[in-house]
Protein backbone atom coordinates (compact mmCIF):
# COMPACT_ATOMS: atom_id res chain seq x y z
CA UNK A 1 0.00 0.00 0.00
CA UNK A 2 3.18 2.33 0.88
CA UNK A 3 5.20 1.28 -2.73
CA UNK A 4 5.91 4.07 -4.18
CA UNK A 5 4.64 6.86 -1.80
CA UNK A 6 6.89 9.48 -0.64
CA UNK A 7 6.72 10.19 3.37
CA UNK A 8 8.10 13.78 4.24
CA UNK A 9 9.16 13.07 7.84
CA UNK A 10 9.36 15.74 10.35
CA UNK A 11 11.42 14.65 13.58
CA UNK A 12 10.59 17.53 16.41
CA UNK A 13 12.63 17.37 19.81
CA UNK A 14 10.85 14.94 22.16
CA UNK A 15 12.84 11.68 23.94
CA UNK A 16 10.58 9.56 21.24
CA UNK A 17 12.65 11.08 18.36
CA UNK A 18 14.77 7.35 18.68
CA UNK A 19 11.11 5.80 17.92
CA UNK A 20 10.86 7.83 14.62
CA UNK A 21 14.26 6.08 13.25
CA UNK A 22 12.71 3.01 13.93
CA UNK A 23 9.46 4.51 11.95
CA UNK A 24 11.77 4.64 8.90
CA UNK A 25 12.71 1.24 8.66
CA UNK A 26 9.30 0.56 9.02
CA UNK A 27 8.26 2.98 6.06
CA UNK A 28 11.01 2.15 4.04
CA UNK A 29 10.20 -1.77 4.27
CA UNK A 30 6.56 -1.31 3.03
CA UNK A 31 8.63 0.41 -0.15
CA UNK A 32 7.74 4.29 1.05
CA UNK A 33 10.56 6.84 0.46
CA UNK A 34 10.92 8.76 3.06
CA UNK A 35 12.72 12.49 3.80
CA UNK A 36 13.68 13.36 6.99
CA UNK A 37 13.49 17.01 8.53
CA UNK A 38 15.00 17.92 11.84
CA UNK A 39 14.08 20.80 13.90
CA UNK A 40 17.15 21.70 15.55
CA UNK A 41 15.70 20.31 19.35
CA UNK A 42 15.54 16.37 17.33
CA UNK A 43 19.10 16.83 16.82
CA UNK A 44 19.36 16.98 20.61
CA UNK A 45 17.94 13.32 20.26
CA UNK A 46 19.32 11.88 17.22
CA UNK A 47 21.86 13.11 14.70
CA UNK A 48 21.73 13.80 11.38
CA UNK A 49 23.44 11.00 10.37
CA UNK A 50 22.13 7.79 11.87
CA UNK A 51 19.29 9.47 10.57
CA UNK A 52 20.42 9.89 7.06
CA UNK A 53 21.81 6.53 7.13
CA UNK A 54 18.41 4.87 7.85
CA UNK A 55 16.41 7.21 5.00
CA UNK A 56 19.28 6.65 2.58
CA UNK A 57 18.18 10.16 2.33
CA UNK A 58 19.75 14.10 2.54
CA UNK A 59 18.63 14.80 6.15
CA UNK A 60 16.75 18.72 6.16
CA UNK A 61 17.95 21.14 9.01
CA UNK A 62 18.43 24.45 8.05
CA UNK A 63 15.43 27.05 6.21
CA UNK A 64 18.37 29.08 4.97
CA UNK A 65 20.82 26.69 3.67
CA UNK A 66 21.90 27.72 0.69
CA UNK A 67 22.50 24.43 -1.01
CA UNK A 68 19.23 23.26 -0.65
CA UNK A 69 18.03 26.08 -1.73
CA UNK A 70 19.03 25.70 -5.02
CA UNK A 71 18.61 21.93 -5.10
CA UNK A 72 15.30 21.66 -3.22
CA UNK A 73 13.12 24.64 -2.01
CA UNK A 74 11.40 24.11 0.98
CA UNK A 75 8.21 24.78 -0.56
CA UNK A 76 9.38 22.39 -3.21
CA UNK A 77 9.87 19.57 -0.72
CA UNK A 78 6.67 20.38 1.20
CA UNK A 79 5.07 19.22 -2.15
CA UNK A 80 7.18 16.59 -3.12
CA UNK A 81 5.49 14.24 -0.58
CA UNK A 82 2.25 12.56 -0.73
CA UNK A 83 1.51 12.99 2.84
CA UNK A 84 3.33 14.89 5.77
CA UNK A 85 4.24 13.54 9.06
CA UNK A 86 5.49 15.07 12.27
CA UNK A 87 6.93 12.29 14.34
CA UNK A 88 7.15 13.00 17.64
CA UNK A 89 4.96 16.27 17.23
CA UNK A 90 5.65 18.32 20.48
CA UNK A 91 3.64 20.45 22.32
CA UNK A 92 5.90 23.23 20.71
CA UNK A 93 5.58 21.76 17.19
CA UNK A 94 1.66 21.85 17.95
CA UNK A 95 1.77 25.38 19.45
CA UNK A 96 3.70 26.66 16.23
CA UNK A 97 1.39 24.81 13.68
CA UNK A 98 -2.14 26.15 15.00
CA UNK A 99 -0.90 29.12 15.35
CA UNK A 100 0.81 29.54 11.84
CA UNK A 101 4.11 30.16 12.99
CA UNK A 102 7.06 29.87 10.17
CA UNK A 103 10.51 30.05 11.56
CA UNK A 104 12.38 27.33 11.21
CA UNK A 105 12.58 24.66 8.50
CA UNK A 106 9.92 22.22 10.06
CA UNK A 107 7.14 24.93 10.91
CA UNK A 108 7.87 26.18 7.33
CA UNK A 109 7.24 23.26 5.07
CA UNK A 110 4.44 22.84 7.32
CA UNK A 111 2.78 26.12 6.24
CA UNK A 112 4.22 25.86 2.81
CA UNK A 113 2.47 22.17 2.16
CA UNK A 114 -0.54 21.58 0.01
CA UNK A 115 -0.60 17.88 1.60
CA UNK A 116 -2.42 16.05 4.23
CA UNK A 117 -0.39 16.41 7.43
CA UNK A 118 -0.38 13.91 9.88
CA UNK A 119 0.79 14.24 13.30
CA UNK A 120 1.83 11.63 16.21
CA UNK A 121 1.96 13.85 19.32
CA UNK A 122 4.22 13.00 22.18
CA UNK A 123 5.49 14.95 25.14
CA UNK A 124 4.76 14.66 29.60
CA UNK A 125 1.42 14.42 30.43
CA UNK A 126 0.92 17.29 32.27
CA UNK A 127 2.02 19.25 28.66
CA UNK A 128 -0.77 16.99 26.77
CA UNK A 129 -3.27 17.70 29.01
CA UNK A 130 -2.86 21.55 29.00
CA UNK A 131 -5.60 23.69 28.26
CA UNK A 132 -3.06 25.11 25.58
CA UNK A 133 -2.12 22.03 24.09
CA UNK A 134 -6.12 20.73 23.77
CA UNK A 135 -6.89 23.78 22.33
CA UNK A 136 -4.04 23.58 19.43
CA UNK A 137 -5.62 20.14 19.27
CA UNK A 138 -8.92 21.16 18.35
CA UNK A 139 -7.60 24.02 16.26
CA UNK A 140 -5.79 21.23 14.17
CA UNK A 141 -8.21 18.66 14.02
CA UNK A 142 -10.06 21.49 12.66
CA UNK A 143 -7.57 22.27 10.39
CA UNK A 144 -7.79 18.79 8.89
CA UNK A 145 -4.52 17.18 10.57
CA UNK A 146 -5.01 13.77 11.17
CA UNK A 147 -3.90 12.14 14.76
CA UNK A 148 -1.94 9.25 15.48
CA UNK A 149 -2.16 8.75 19.42
CA UNK A 150 -0.57 9.42 22.31
CA UNK A 151 -0.24 6.43 24.29
CA UNK A 152 -0.94 5.53 27.91
CA UNK A 153 1.69 4.68 29.54
CA UNK A 154 4.91 4.62 31.64
CA UNK A 155 7.04 8.25 30.41
CA UNK A 156 10.68 8.73 30.61
CA UNK A 157 10.00 12.04 32.87
CA UNK A 158 9.05 9.19 35.09
CA UNK A 159 4.97 9.90 35.18
CA UNK A 160 2.32 7.59 33.76
CA UNK A 161 -0.65 8.98 31.49
CA UNK A 162 -1.41 9.52 27.93
CA UNK A 163 1.51 11.32 26.30
CA UNK A 164 3.90 8.67 25.13
CA UNK A 165 3.95 8.39 21.01
CA UNK A 166 2.22 6.19 19.61
CA UNK A 167 4.47 2.78 18.42
CA UNK A 168 6.25 3.03 14.77
CA UNK A 169 4.17 0.14 13.56
CA UNK A 170 0.31 2.23 14.83
CA UNK A 171 1.86 5.27 13.34
CA UNK A 172 2.62 2.94 9.85
CA UNK A 173 -1.23 1.91 9.98
CA UNK A 174 -2.29 5.74 10.68
CA UNK A 175 -0.37 6.30 7.51
CA UNK A 176 -1.57 4.15 5.34
CA UNK A 177 -5.33 5.09 6.34
CA UNK A 178 -4.04 8.25 5.17
CA UNK A 179 -3.18 7.09 1.71
CA UNK A 180 -6.34 5.13 1.31
CA UNK A 181 -8.58 6.52 -1.42
CA UNK A 182 -11.85 6.62 0.68
CA UNK A 183 -15.11 5.19 -0.15
CA UNK A 184 -16.33 8.35 -1.15
CA UNK A 185 -13.79 8.98 -3.45
CA UNK A 186 -15.57 11.12 -6.21
CA UNK A 187 -18.43 11.29 -4.44
CA UNK A 188 -20.50 14.79 -3.76
CA UNK A 189 -21.91 15.47 -0.82
CA UNK A 190 -23.71 18.98 0.67
CA UNK A 191 -24.30 19.43 4.28
CA UNK A 192 -25.61 22.13 5.98
CA UNK A 193 -24.98 23.34 9.55
CA UNK A 194 -25.25 25.98 11.74
CA UNK A 195 -28.68 28.10 13.03
CA UNK A 196 -30.01 30.64 10.61
CA UNK A 197 -30.51 34.33 11.47
CA UNK A 198 -33.94 36.17 10.55
CA UNK A 199 -33.80 39.78 10.49
CA UNK A 200 -35.94 42.04 12.32
CA UNK A 201 -34.74 45.05 10.98
CA UNK A 202 -31.08 46.11 10.12
CA UNK A 203 -30.14 45.92 13.40
CA UNK A 204 -31.71 42.92 15.33
CA UNK A 205 -32.18 39.31 14.28
CA UNK A 206 -34.07 36.03 15.42
CA UNK A 207 -31.61 33.20 15.91
CA UNK A 208 -31.10 29.90 17.62
CA UNK A 209 -28.44 28.32 20.07
CA UNK A 210 -27.53 25.67 17.07
CA UNK A 211 -22.83 25.91 17.40
CA UNK A 212 -22.95 23.87 14.20
CA UNK A 213 -20.60 21.37 16.09
CA UNK A 214 -22.62 17.98 14.16
CA UNK A 215 -22.70 19.54 11.00
CA UNK A 216 -18.78 20.54 11.21
CA UNK A 217 -17.71 17.19 12.26
CA UNK A 218 -20.32 15.24 9.82
CA UNK A 219 -18.80 17.38 6.77
CA UNK A 220 -15.20 16.56 8.30
CA UNK A 221 -15.53 13.03 8.26
CA UNK A 222 -17.56 12.57 5.17
CA UNK A 223 -14.06 14.47 3.82
CA UNK A 224 -12.01 11.74 5.47
CA UNK A 225 -13.54 9.36 3.68
CA UNK A 226 -12.52 10.92 0.27
CA UNK A 227 -16.09 13.21 -0.32
CA UNK A 228 -16.01 16.00 -1.95
CA UNK A 229 -18.37 18.28 0.35
CA UNK A 230 -20.01 21.66 0.10
CA UNK A 231 -20.70 22.81 3.39
CA UNK A 232 -23.76 25.60 3.42
CA UNK A 233 -23.49 27.61 6.90
CA UNK A 234 -25.86 29.77 8.71
CA UNK A 235 -23.26 31.94 11.38
CA UNK A 236 -22.10 29.31 13.38
CA UNK A 237 -20.01 29.57 16.12
CA UNK A 238 -16.95 27.09 15.03
CA UNK A 239 -15.03 27.25 12.23
CA UNK A 240 -16.05 25.66 9.47
CA UNK A 241 -13.50 22.49 8.60
CA UNK A 242 -11.06 22.53 6.19
CA UNK A 243 -11.08 21.22 2.96
CA UNK A 244 -14.66 21.64 1.85
CA UNK A 245 -16.46 24.21 -0.64
CA UNK A 246 -17.87 26.55 2.27
CA UNK A 247 -20.99 28.85 1.72
CA UNK A 248 -21.77 31.19 3.84
CA UNK A 249 -25.53 32.69 4.70
CA UNK A 250 -27.62 34.08 6.95
CA UNK A 251 -31.44 33.12 6.17
CA UNK A 252 -33.19 30.89 5.66
CA UNK A 253 -34.19 31.64 2.37
CA UNK A 254 -30.36 32.05 1.24
CA UNK A 255 -29.51 28.55 2.73
CA UNK A 256 -32.21 27.54 -0.12
CA UNK A 257 -30.46 29.05 -2.64
CA UNK A 258 -26.94 27.97 -1.80
CA UNK A 259 -28.09 24.00 -1.71
CA UNK A 260 -30.26 24.35 -4.96
CA UNK A 261 -27.19 26.35 -6.57
CA UNK A 262 -25.18 23.24 -5.13
CA UNK A 263 -26.96 20.67 -6.82
CA UNK A 264 -26.18 18.24 -7.99
CA UNK A 265 -25.01 15.76 -5.57
CA UNK A 266 -24.73 12.37 -3.97
CA UNK A 267 -25.96 13.00 -1.03
CA UNK A 268 -27.52 16.01 1.20
CA UNK A 269 -27.36 15.83 4.91
CA UNK A 270 -29.33 18.49 6.33
CA UNK A 271 -28.15 19.06 10.09
CA UNK A 272 -28.52 23.26 10.03
CA UNK A 273 -30.71 24.79 12.66
CA UNK A 274 -32.96 26.51 10.50
CA UNK A 275 -35.35 29.15 11.37
CA UNK A 276 -38.89 28.10 10.68
CA UNK A 277 -40.31 31.78 11.00
CA UNK A 278 -38.79 34.86 9.40
CA UNK A 279 -40.62 38.28 9.14
CA UNK A 280 -43.33 38.31 7.18
CA UNK A 281 -42.11 41.85 5.93
CA UNK A 282 -38.89 43.30 5.30
CA UNK A 283 -37.93 46.43 7.33
CA UNK A 284 -35.54 48.65 5.90
CA UNK A 285 -35.44 51.30 9.01
CA UNK A 286 -34.47 50.30 12.47
CA UNK A 287 -37.57 49.91 14.62
CA UNK A 288 -37.75 53.02 17.04
CA UNK A 289 -39.38 53.80 20.53
CA UNK A 290 -41.46 56.22 20.14
CA UNK A 291 -41.94 56.89 23.63
CA UNK A 292 -45.63 55.86 23.83
CA UNK A 293 -44.57 52.58 25.35
CA UNK A 294 -46.43 51.07 22.67
CA UNK A 295 -44.73 48.08 22.08
CA UNK A 296 -44.23 46.56 18.63
CA UNK A 297 -45.72 43.56 17.11
CA UNK A 298 -44.05 41.22 15.23
CA UNK A 299 -45.65 39.08 12.05
CA UNK A 300 -44.31 36.03 10.96
CA UNK A 301 -44.49 34.23 7.75
CA UNK A 302 -43.28 30.57 7.51
CA UNK A 303 -39.62 29.77 5.99
CA UNK A 304 -39.43 27.43 3.08
CA UNK A 305 -38.51 23.78 4.16
CA UNK A 306 -35.42 23.12 2.62
CA UNK A 307 -35.10 19.54 3.61
CA UNK A 308 -38.68 18.84 2.59
CA UNK A 309 -37.55 20.88 -0.86
CA UNK A 310 -34.85 18.53 -1.42
CA UNK A 311 -36.53 15.30 -0.46
CA UNK A 312 -39.29 15.84 -2.67
CA UNK A 313 -37.09 17.06 -6.23
CA UNK A 314 -38.86 15.44 -8.90
CA UNK A 315 -35.52 15.82 -10.86
CA UNK A 316 -32.38 16.11 -9.84
CA UNK A 317 -32.67 14.63 -6.02
CA UNK A 318 -29.76 13.01 -4.38
CA UNK A 319 -29.73 9.45 -3.84
CA UNK A 320 -29.84 9.69 -0.31
CA UNK A 321 -31.18 12.86 1.95
CA UNK A 322 -30.41 12.99 5.70
CA UNK A 323 -32.67 14.89 8.22
CA UNK A 324 -31.96 15.66 11.51
CA UNK A 325 -34.76 15.99 14.32
CA UNK A 326 -34.51 17.01 17.84
CA UNK A 327 -37.30 15.96 19.84
CA UNK A 328 -38.06 16.08 23.62
CA UNK A 329 -40.16 12.96 24.00
CA UNK A 330 -41.72 10.37 21.55
CA UNK A 331 -38.66 10.51 19.81
CA UNK A 332 -38.77 7.75 17.67
CA UNK A 333 -42.62 8.16 16.73
CA UNK A 334 -41.80 11.83 16.22
CA UNK A 335 -38.91 11.30 14.18
CA UNK A 336 -40.96 8.37 11.94
CA UNK A 337 -43.36 11.26 11.61
CA UNK A 338 -41.04 13.88 10.28
CA UNK A 339 -39.48 11.13 7.89
CA UNK A 340 -42.95 10.75 6.14
CA UNK A 341 -43.92 14.15 6.32
CA UNK A 342 -40.60 15.56 4.39
CA UNK A 343 -40.00 12.51 2.20
CA UNK A 344 -36.54 12.39 3.22
CA UNK A 345 -34.21 8.90 3.10
CA UNK A 346 -33.04 8.77 6.71
CA UNK A 347 -33.70 10.77 10.05
CA UNK A 348 -31.36 11.11 12.30
CA UNK A 349 -33.17 11.88 15.59
CA UNK A 350 -31.66 13.44 19.13
CA UNK A 351 -33.65 13.24 22.21
CA UNK A 352 -32.49 16.89 23.34
CA UNK A 353 -34.91 17.10 26.65
CA UNK A 354 -32.67 19.31 29.28
CA UNK A 355 -31.54 15.84 31.26
CA UNK A 356 -29.57 14.66 28.42
CA UNK A 357 -27.23 17.77 28.49
CA UNK A 358 -27.26 16.88 24.81
CA UNK A 359 -28.26 20.29 24.05
CA UNK A 360 -24.64 22.39 23.68
CA UNK A 361 -22.57 19.49 25.00
CA UNK A 362 -20.39 17.23 23.54
CA UNK A 363 -21.87 14.34 23.15
CA UNK A 364 -25.03 13.20 21.12
CA UNK A 365 -27.18 9.83 21.52
CA UNK A 366 -28.84 9.10 18.01
CA UNK A 367 -31.76 7.12 16.75
CA UNK A 368 -31.53 6.75 12.92
CA UNK A 369 -34.53 6.18 11.29
CA UNK A 370 -35.03 4.81 7.91
CA UNK A 371 -37.38 2.24 5.97
CA UNK A 372 -36.12 -0.24 7.47
CA UNK A 373 -36.88 1.05 10.94
CA UNK A 374 -34.80 2.29 14.02
CA UNK A 375 -31.91 1.95 15.07
CA UNK A 376 -30.63 3.33 18.23
CA UNK A 377 -26.91 3.82 18.72
CA UNK A 378 -25.14 4.57 21.65
CA UNK A 379 -24.29 7.64 23.20
CA UNK A 380 -21.03 9.01 21.88
CA UNK A 381 -18.74 11.99 21.33
CA UNK A 382 -20.31 14.32 18.34
CA UNK A 383 -17.17 13.28 16.46
CA UNK A 384 -18.03 9.66 16.62
CA UNK A 385 -21.47 9.93 15.75
CA UNK A 386 -20.03 11.55 12.48
CA UNK A 387 -17.62 9.24 11.44
CA UNK A 388 -20.48 6.30 11.92
CA UNK A 389 -22.84 8.58 9.91
CA UNK A 390 -20.31 8.88 7.30
CA UNK A 391 -19.54 5.32 7.14
CA UNK A 392 -23.38 4.37 6.80
CA UNK A 393 -24.00 7.08 3.97
CA UNK A 394 -20.79 5.48 2.13
CA UNK A 395 -22.25 2.31 2.52
CA UNK A 396 -25.64 3.77 1.24
CA UNK A 397 -24.03 4.55 -1.80
CA UNK A 398 -21.46 2.08 -2.27
N1 LIG B 1 -35.09 21.91 8.07
C1 LIG B 1 -34.91 22.54 6.87
N2 LIG B 1 -35.54 23.71 6.59
C2 LIG B 1 -36.40 24.26 7.48
C3 LIG B 1 -36.60 23.63 8.73
C4 LIG B 1 -35.92 22.45 9.00
O1 LIG B 1 -34.13 22.05 6.05
N3 LIG B 1 -37.01 25.39 7.20
C5 LIG B 1 -34.43 20.63 8.34
C6 LIG B 1 -33.36 20.68 9.39
O2 LIG B 1 -32.09 20.95 8.85
C7 LIG B 1 -33.45 19.27 9.97
C8 LIG B 1 -34.92 18.97 9.89
O3 LIG B 1 -35.40 19.75 8.82
O4 LIG B 1 -32.78 18.33 9.15
C9 LIG B 1 -35.61 19.35 11.16
O5 LIG B 1 -36.93 19.48 10.91
P1 LIG B 1 -37.91 20.39 11.77
O6 LIG B 1 -39.25 20.22 11.18
O7 LIG B 1 -37.40 21.77 11.95
O8 LIG B 1 -37.84 19.63 13.07
P2 LIG B 1 -37.29 20.00 14.45
O9 LIG B 1 -36.19 21.00 14.41
O10 LIG B 1 -36.95 18.68 15.01
O11 LIG B 1 -38.54 20.73 15.10
P3 LIG B 1 -40.12 20.42 15.18
O12 LIG B 1 -40.21 19.28 16.14
O13 LIG B 1 -40.65 21.71 15.65
O14 LIG B 1 -40.63 20.06 13.83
Amino acid sequence: MLAGKRILLIIGGGIAAFKSLDLIRRLRERGATVTPVLTRAAEEFVTPLSTSALAAEKVYRDLFDLTDESEMGHIELSRAADLVVVAPATADLMAKMAHGHANDLASTVLMATDKRVLIAPAMNVRMWEHAATQRNLATLLGDGVLVAGPNKGDMACGEYGPGRMAEPLEIVTAIEAAMMDGPLKGRHVLVTSGPTHEPIDPVRYIANRSSGAQGTAIARALTALGAQVTFVTGPASIPAPAGVSVIRVQTARQMLEAVQGALPADAAVFAAAVADWRMAEDQPRKIKKDGSGKVPTLKFAENPDILATVSQMKKGRPALVVGFAAETDDVIAHATAKRARKGCDWIVANDVSPETGIMGGSENAVTVISAQGADEWPRMGKDQVAARLAAKIAGALA
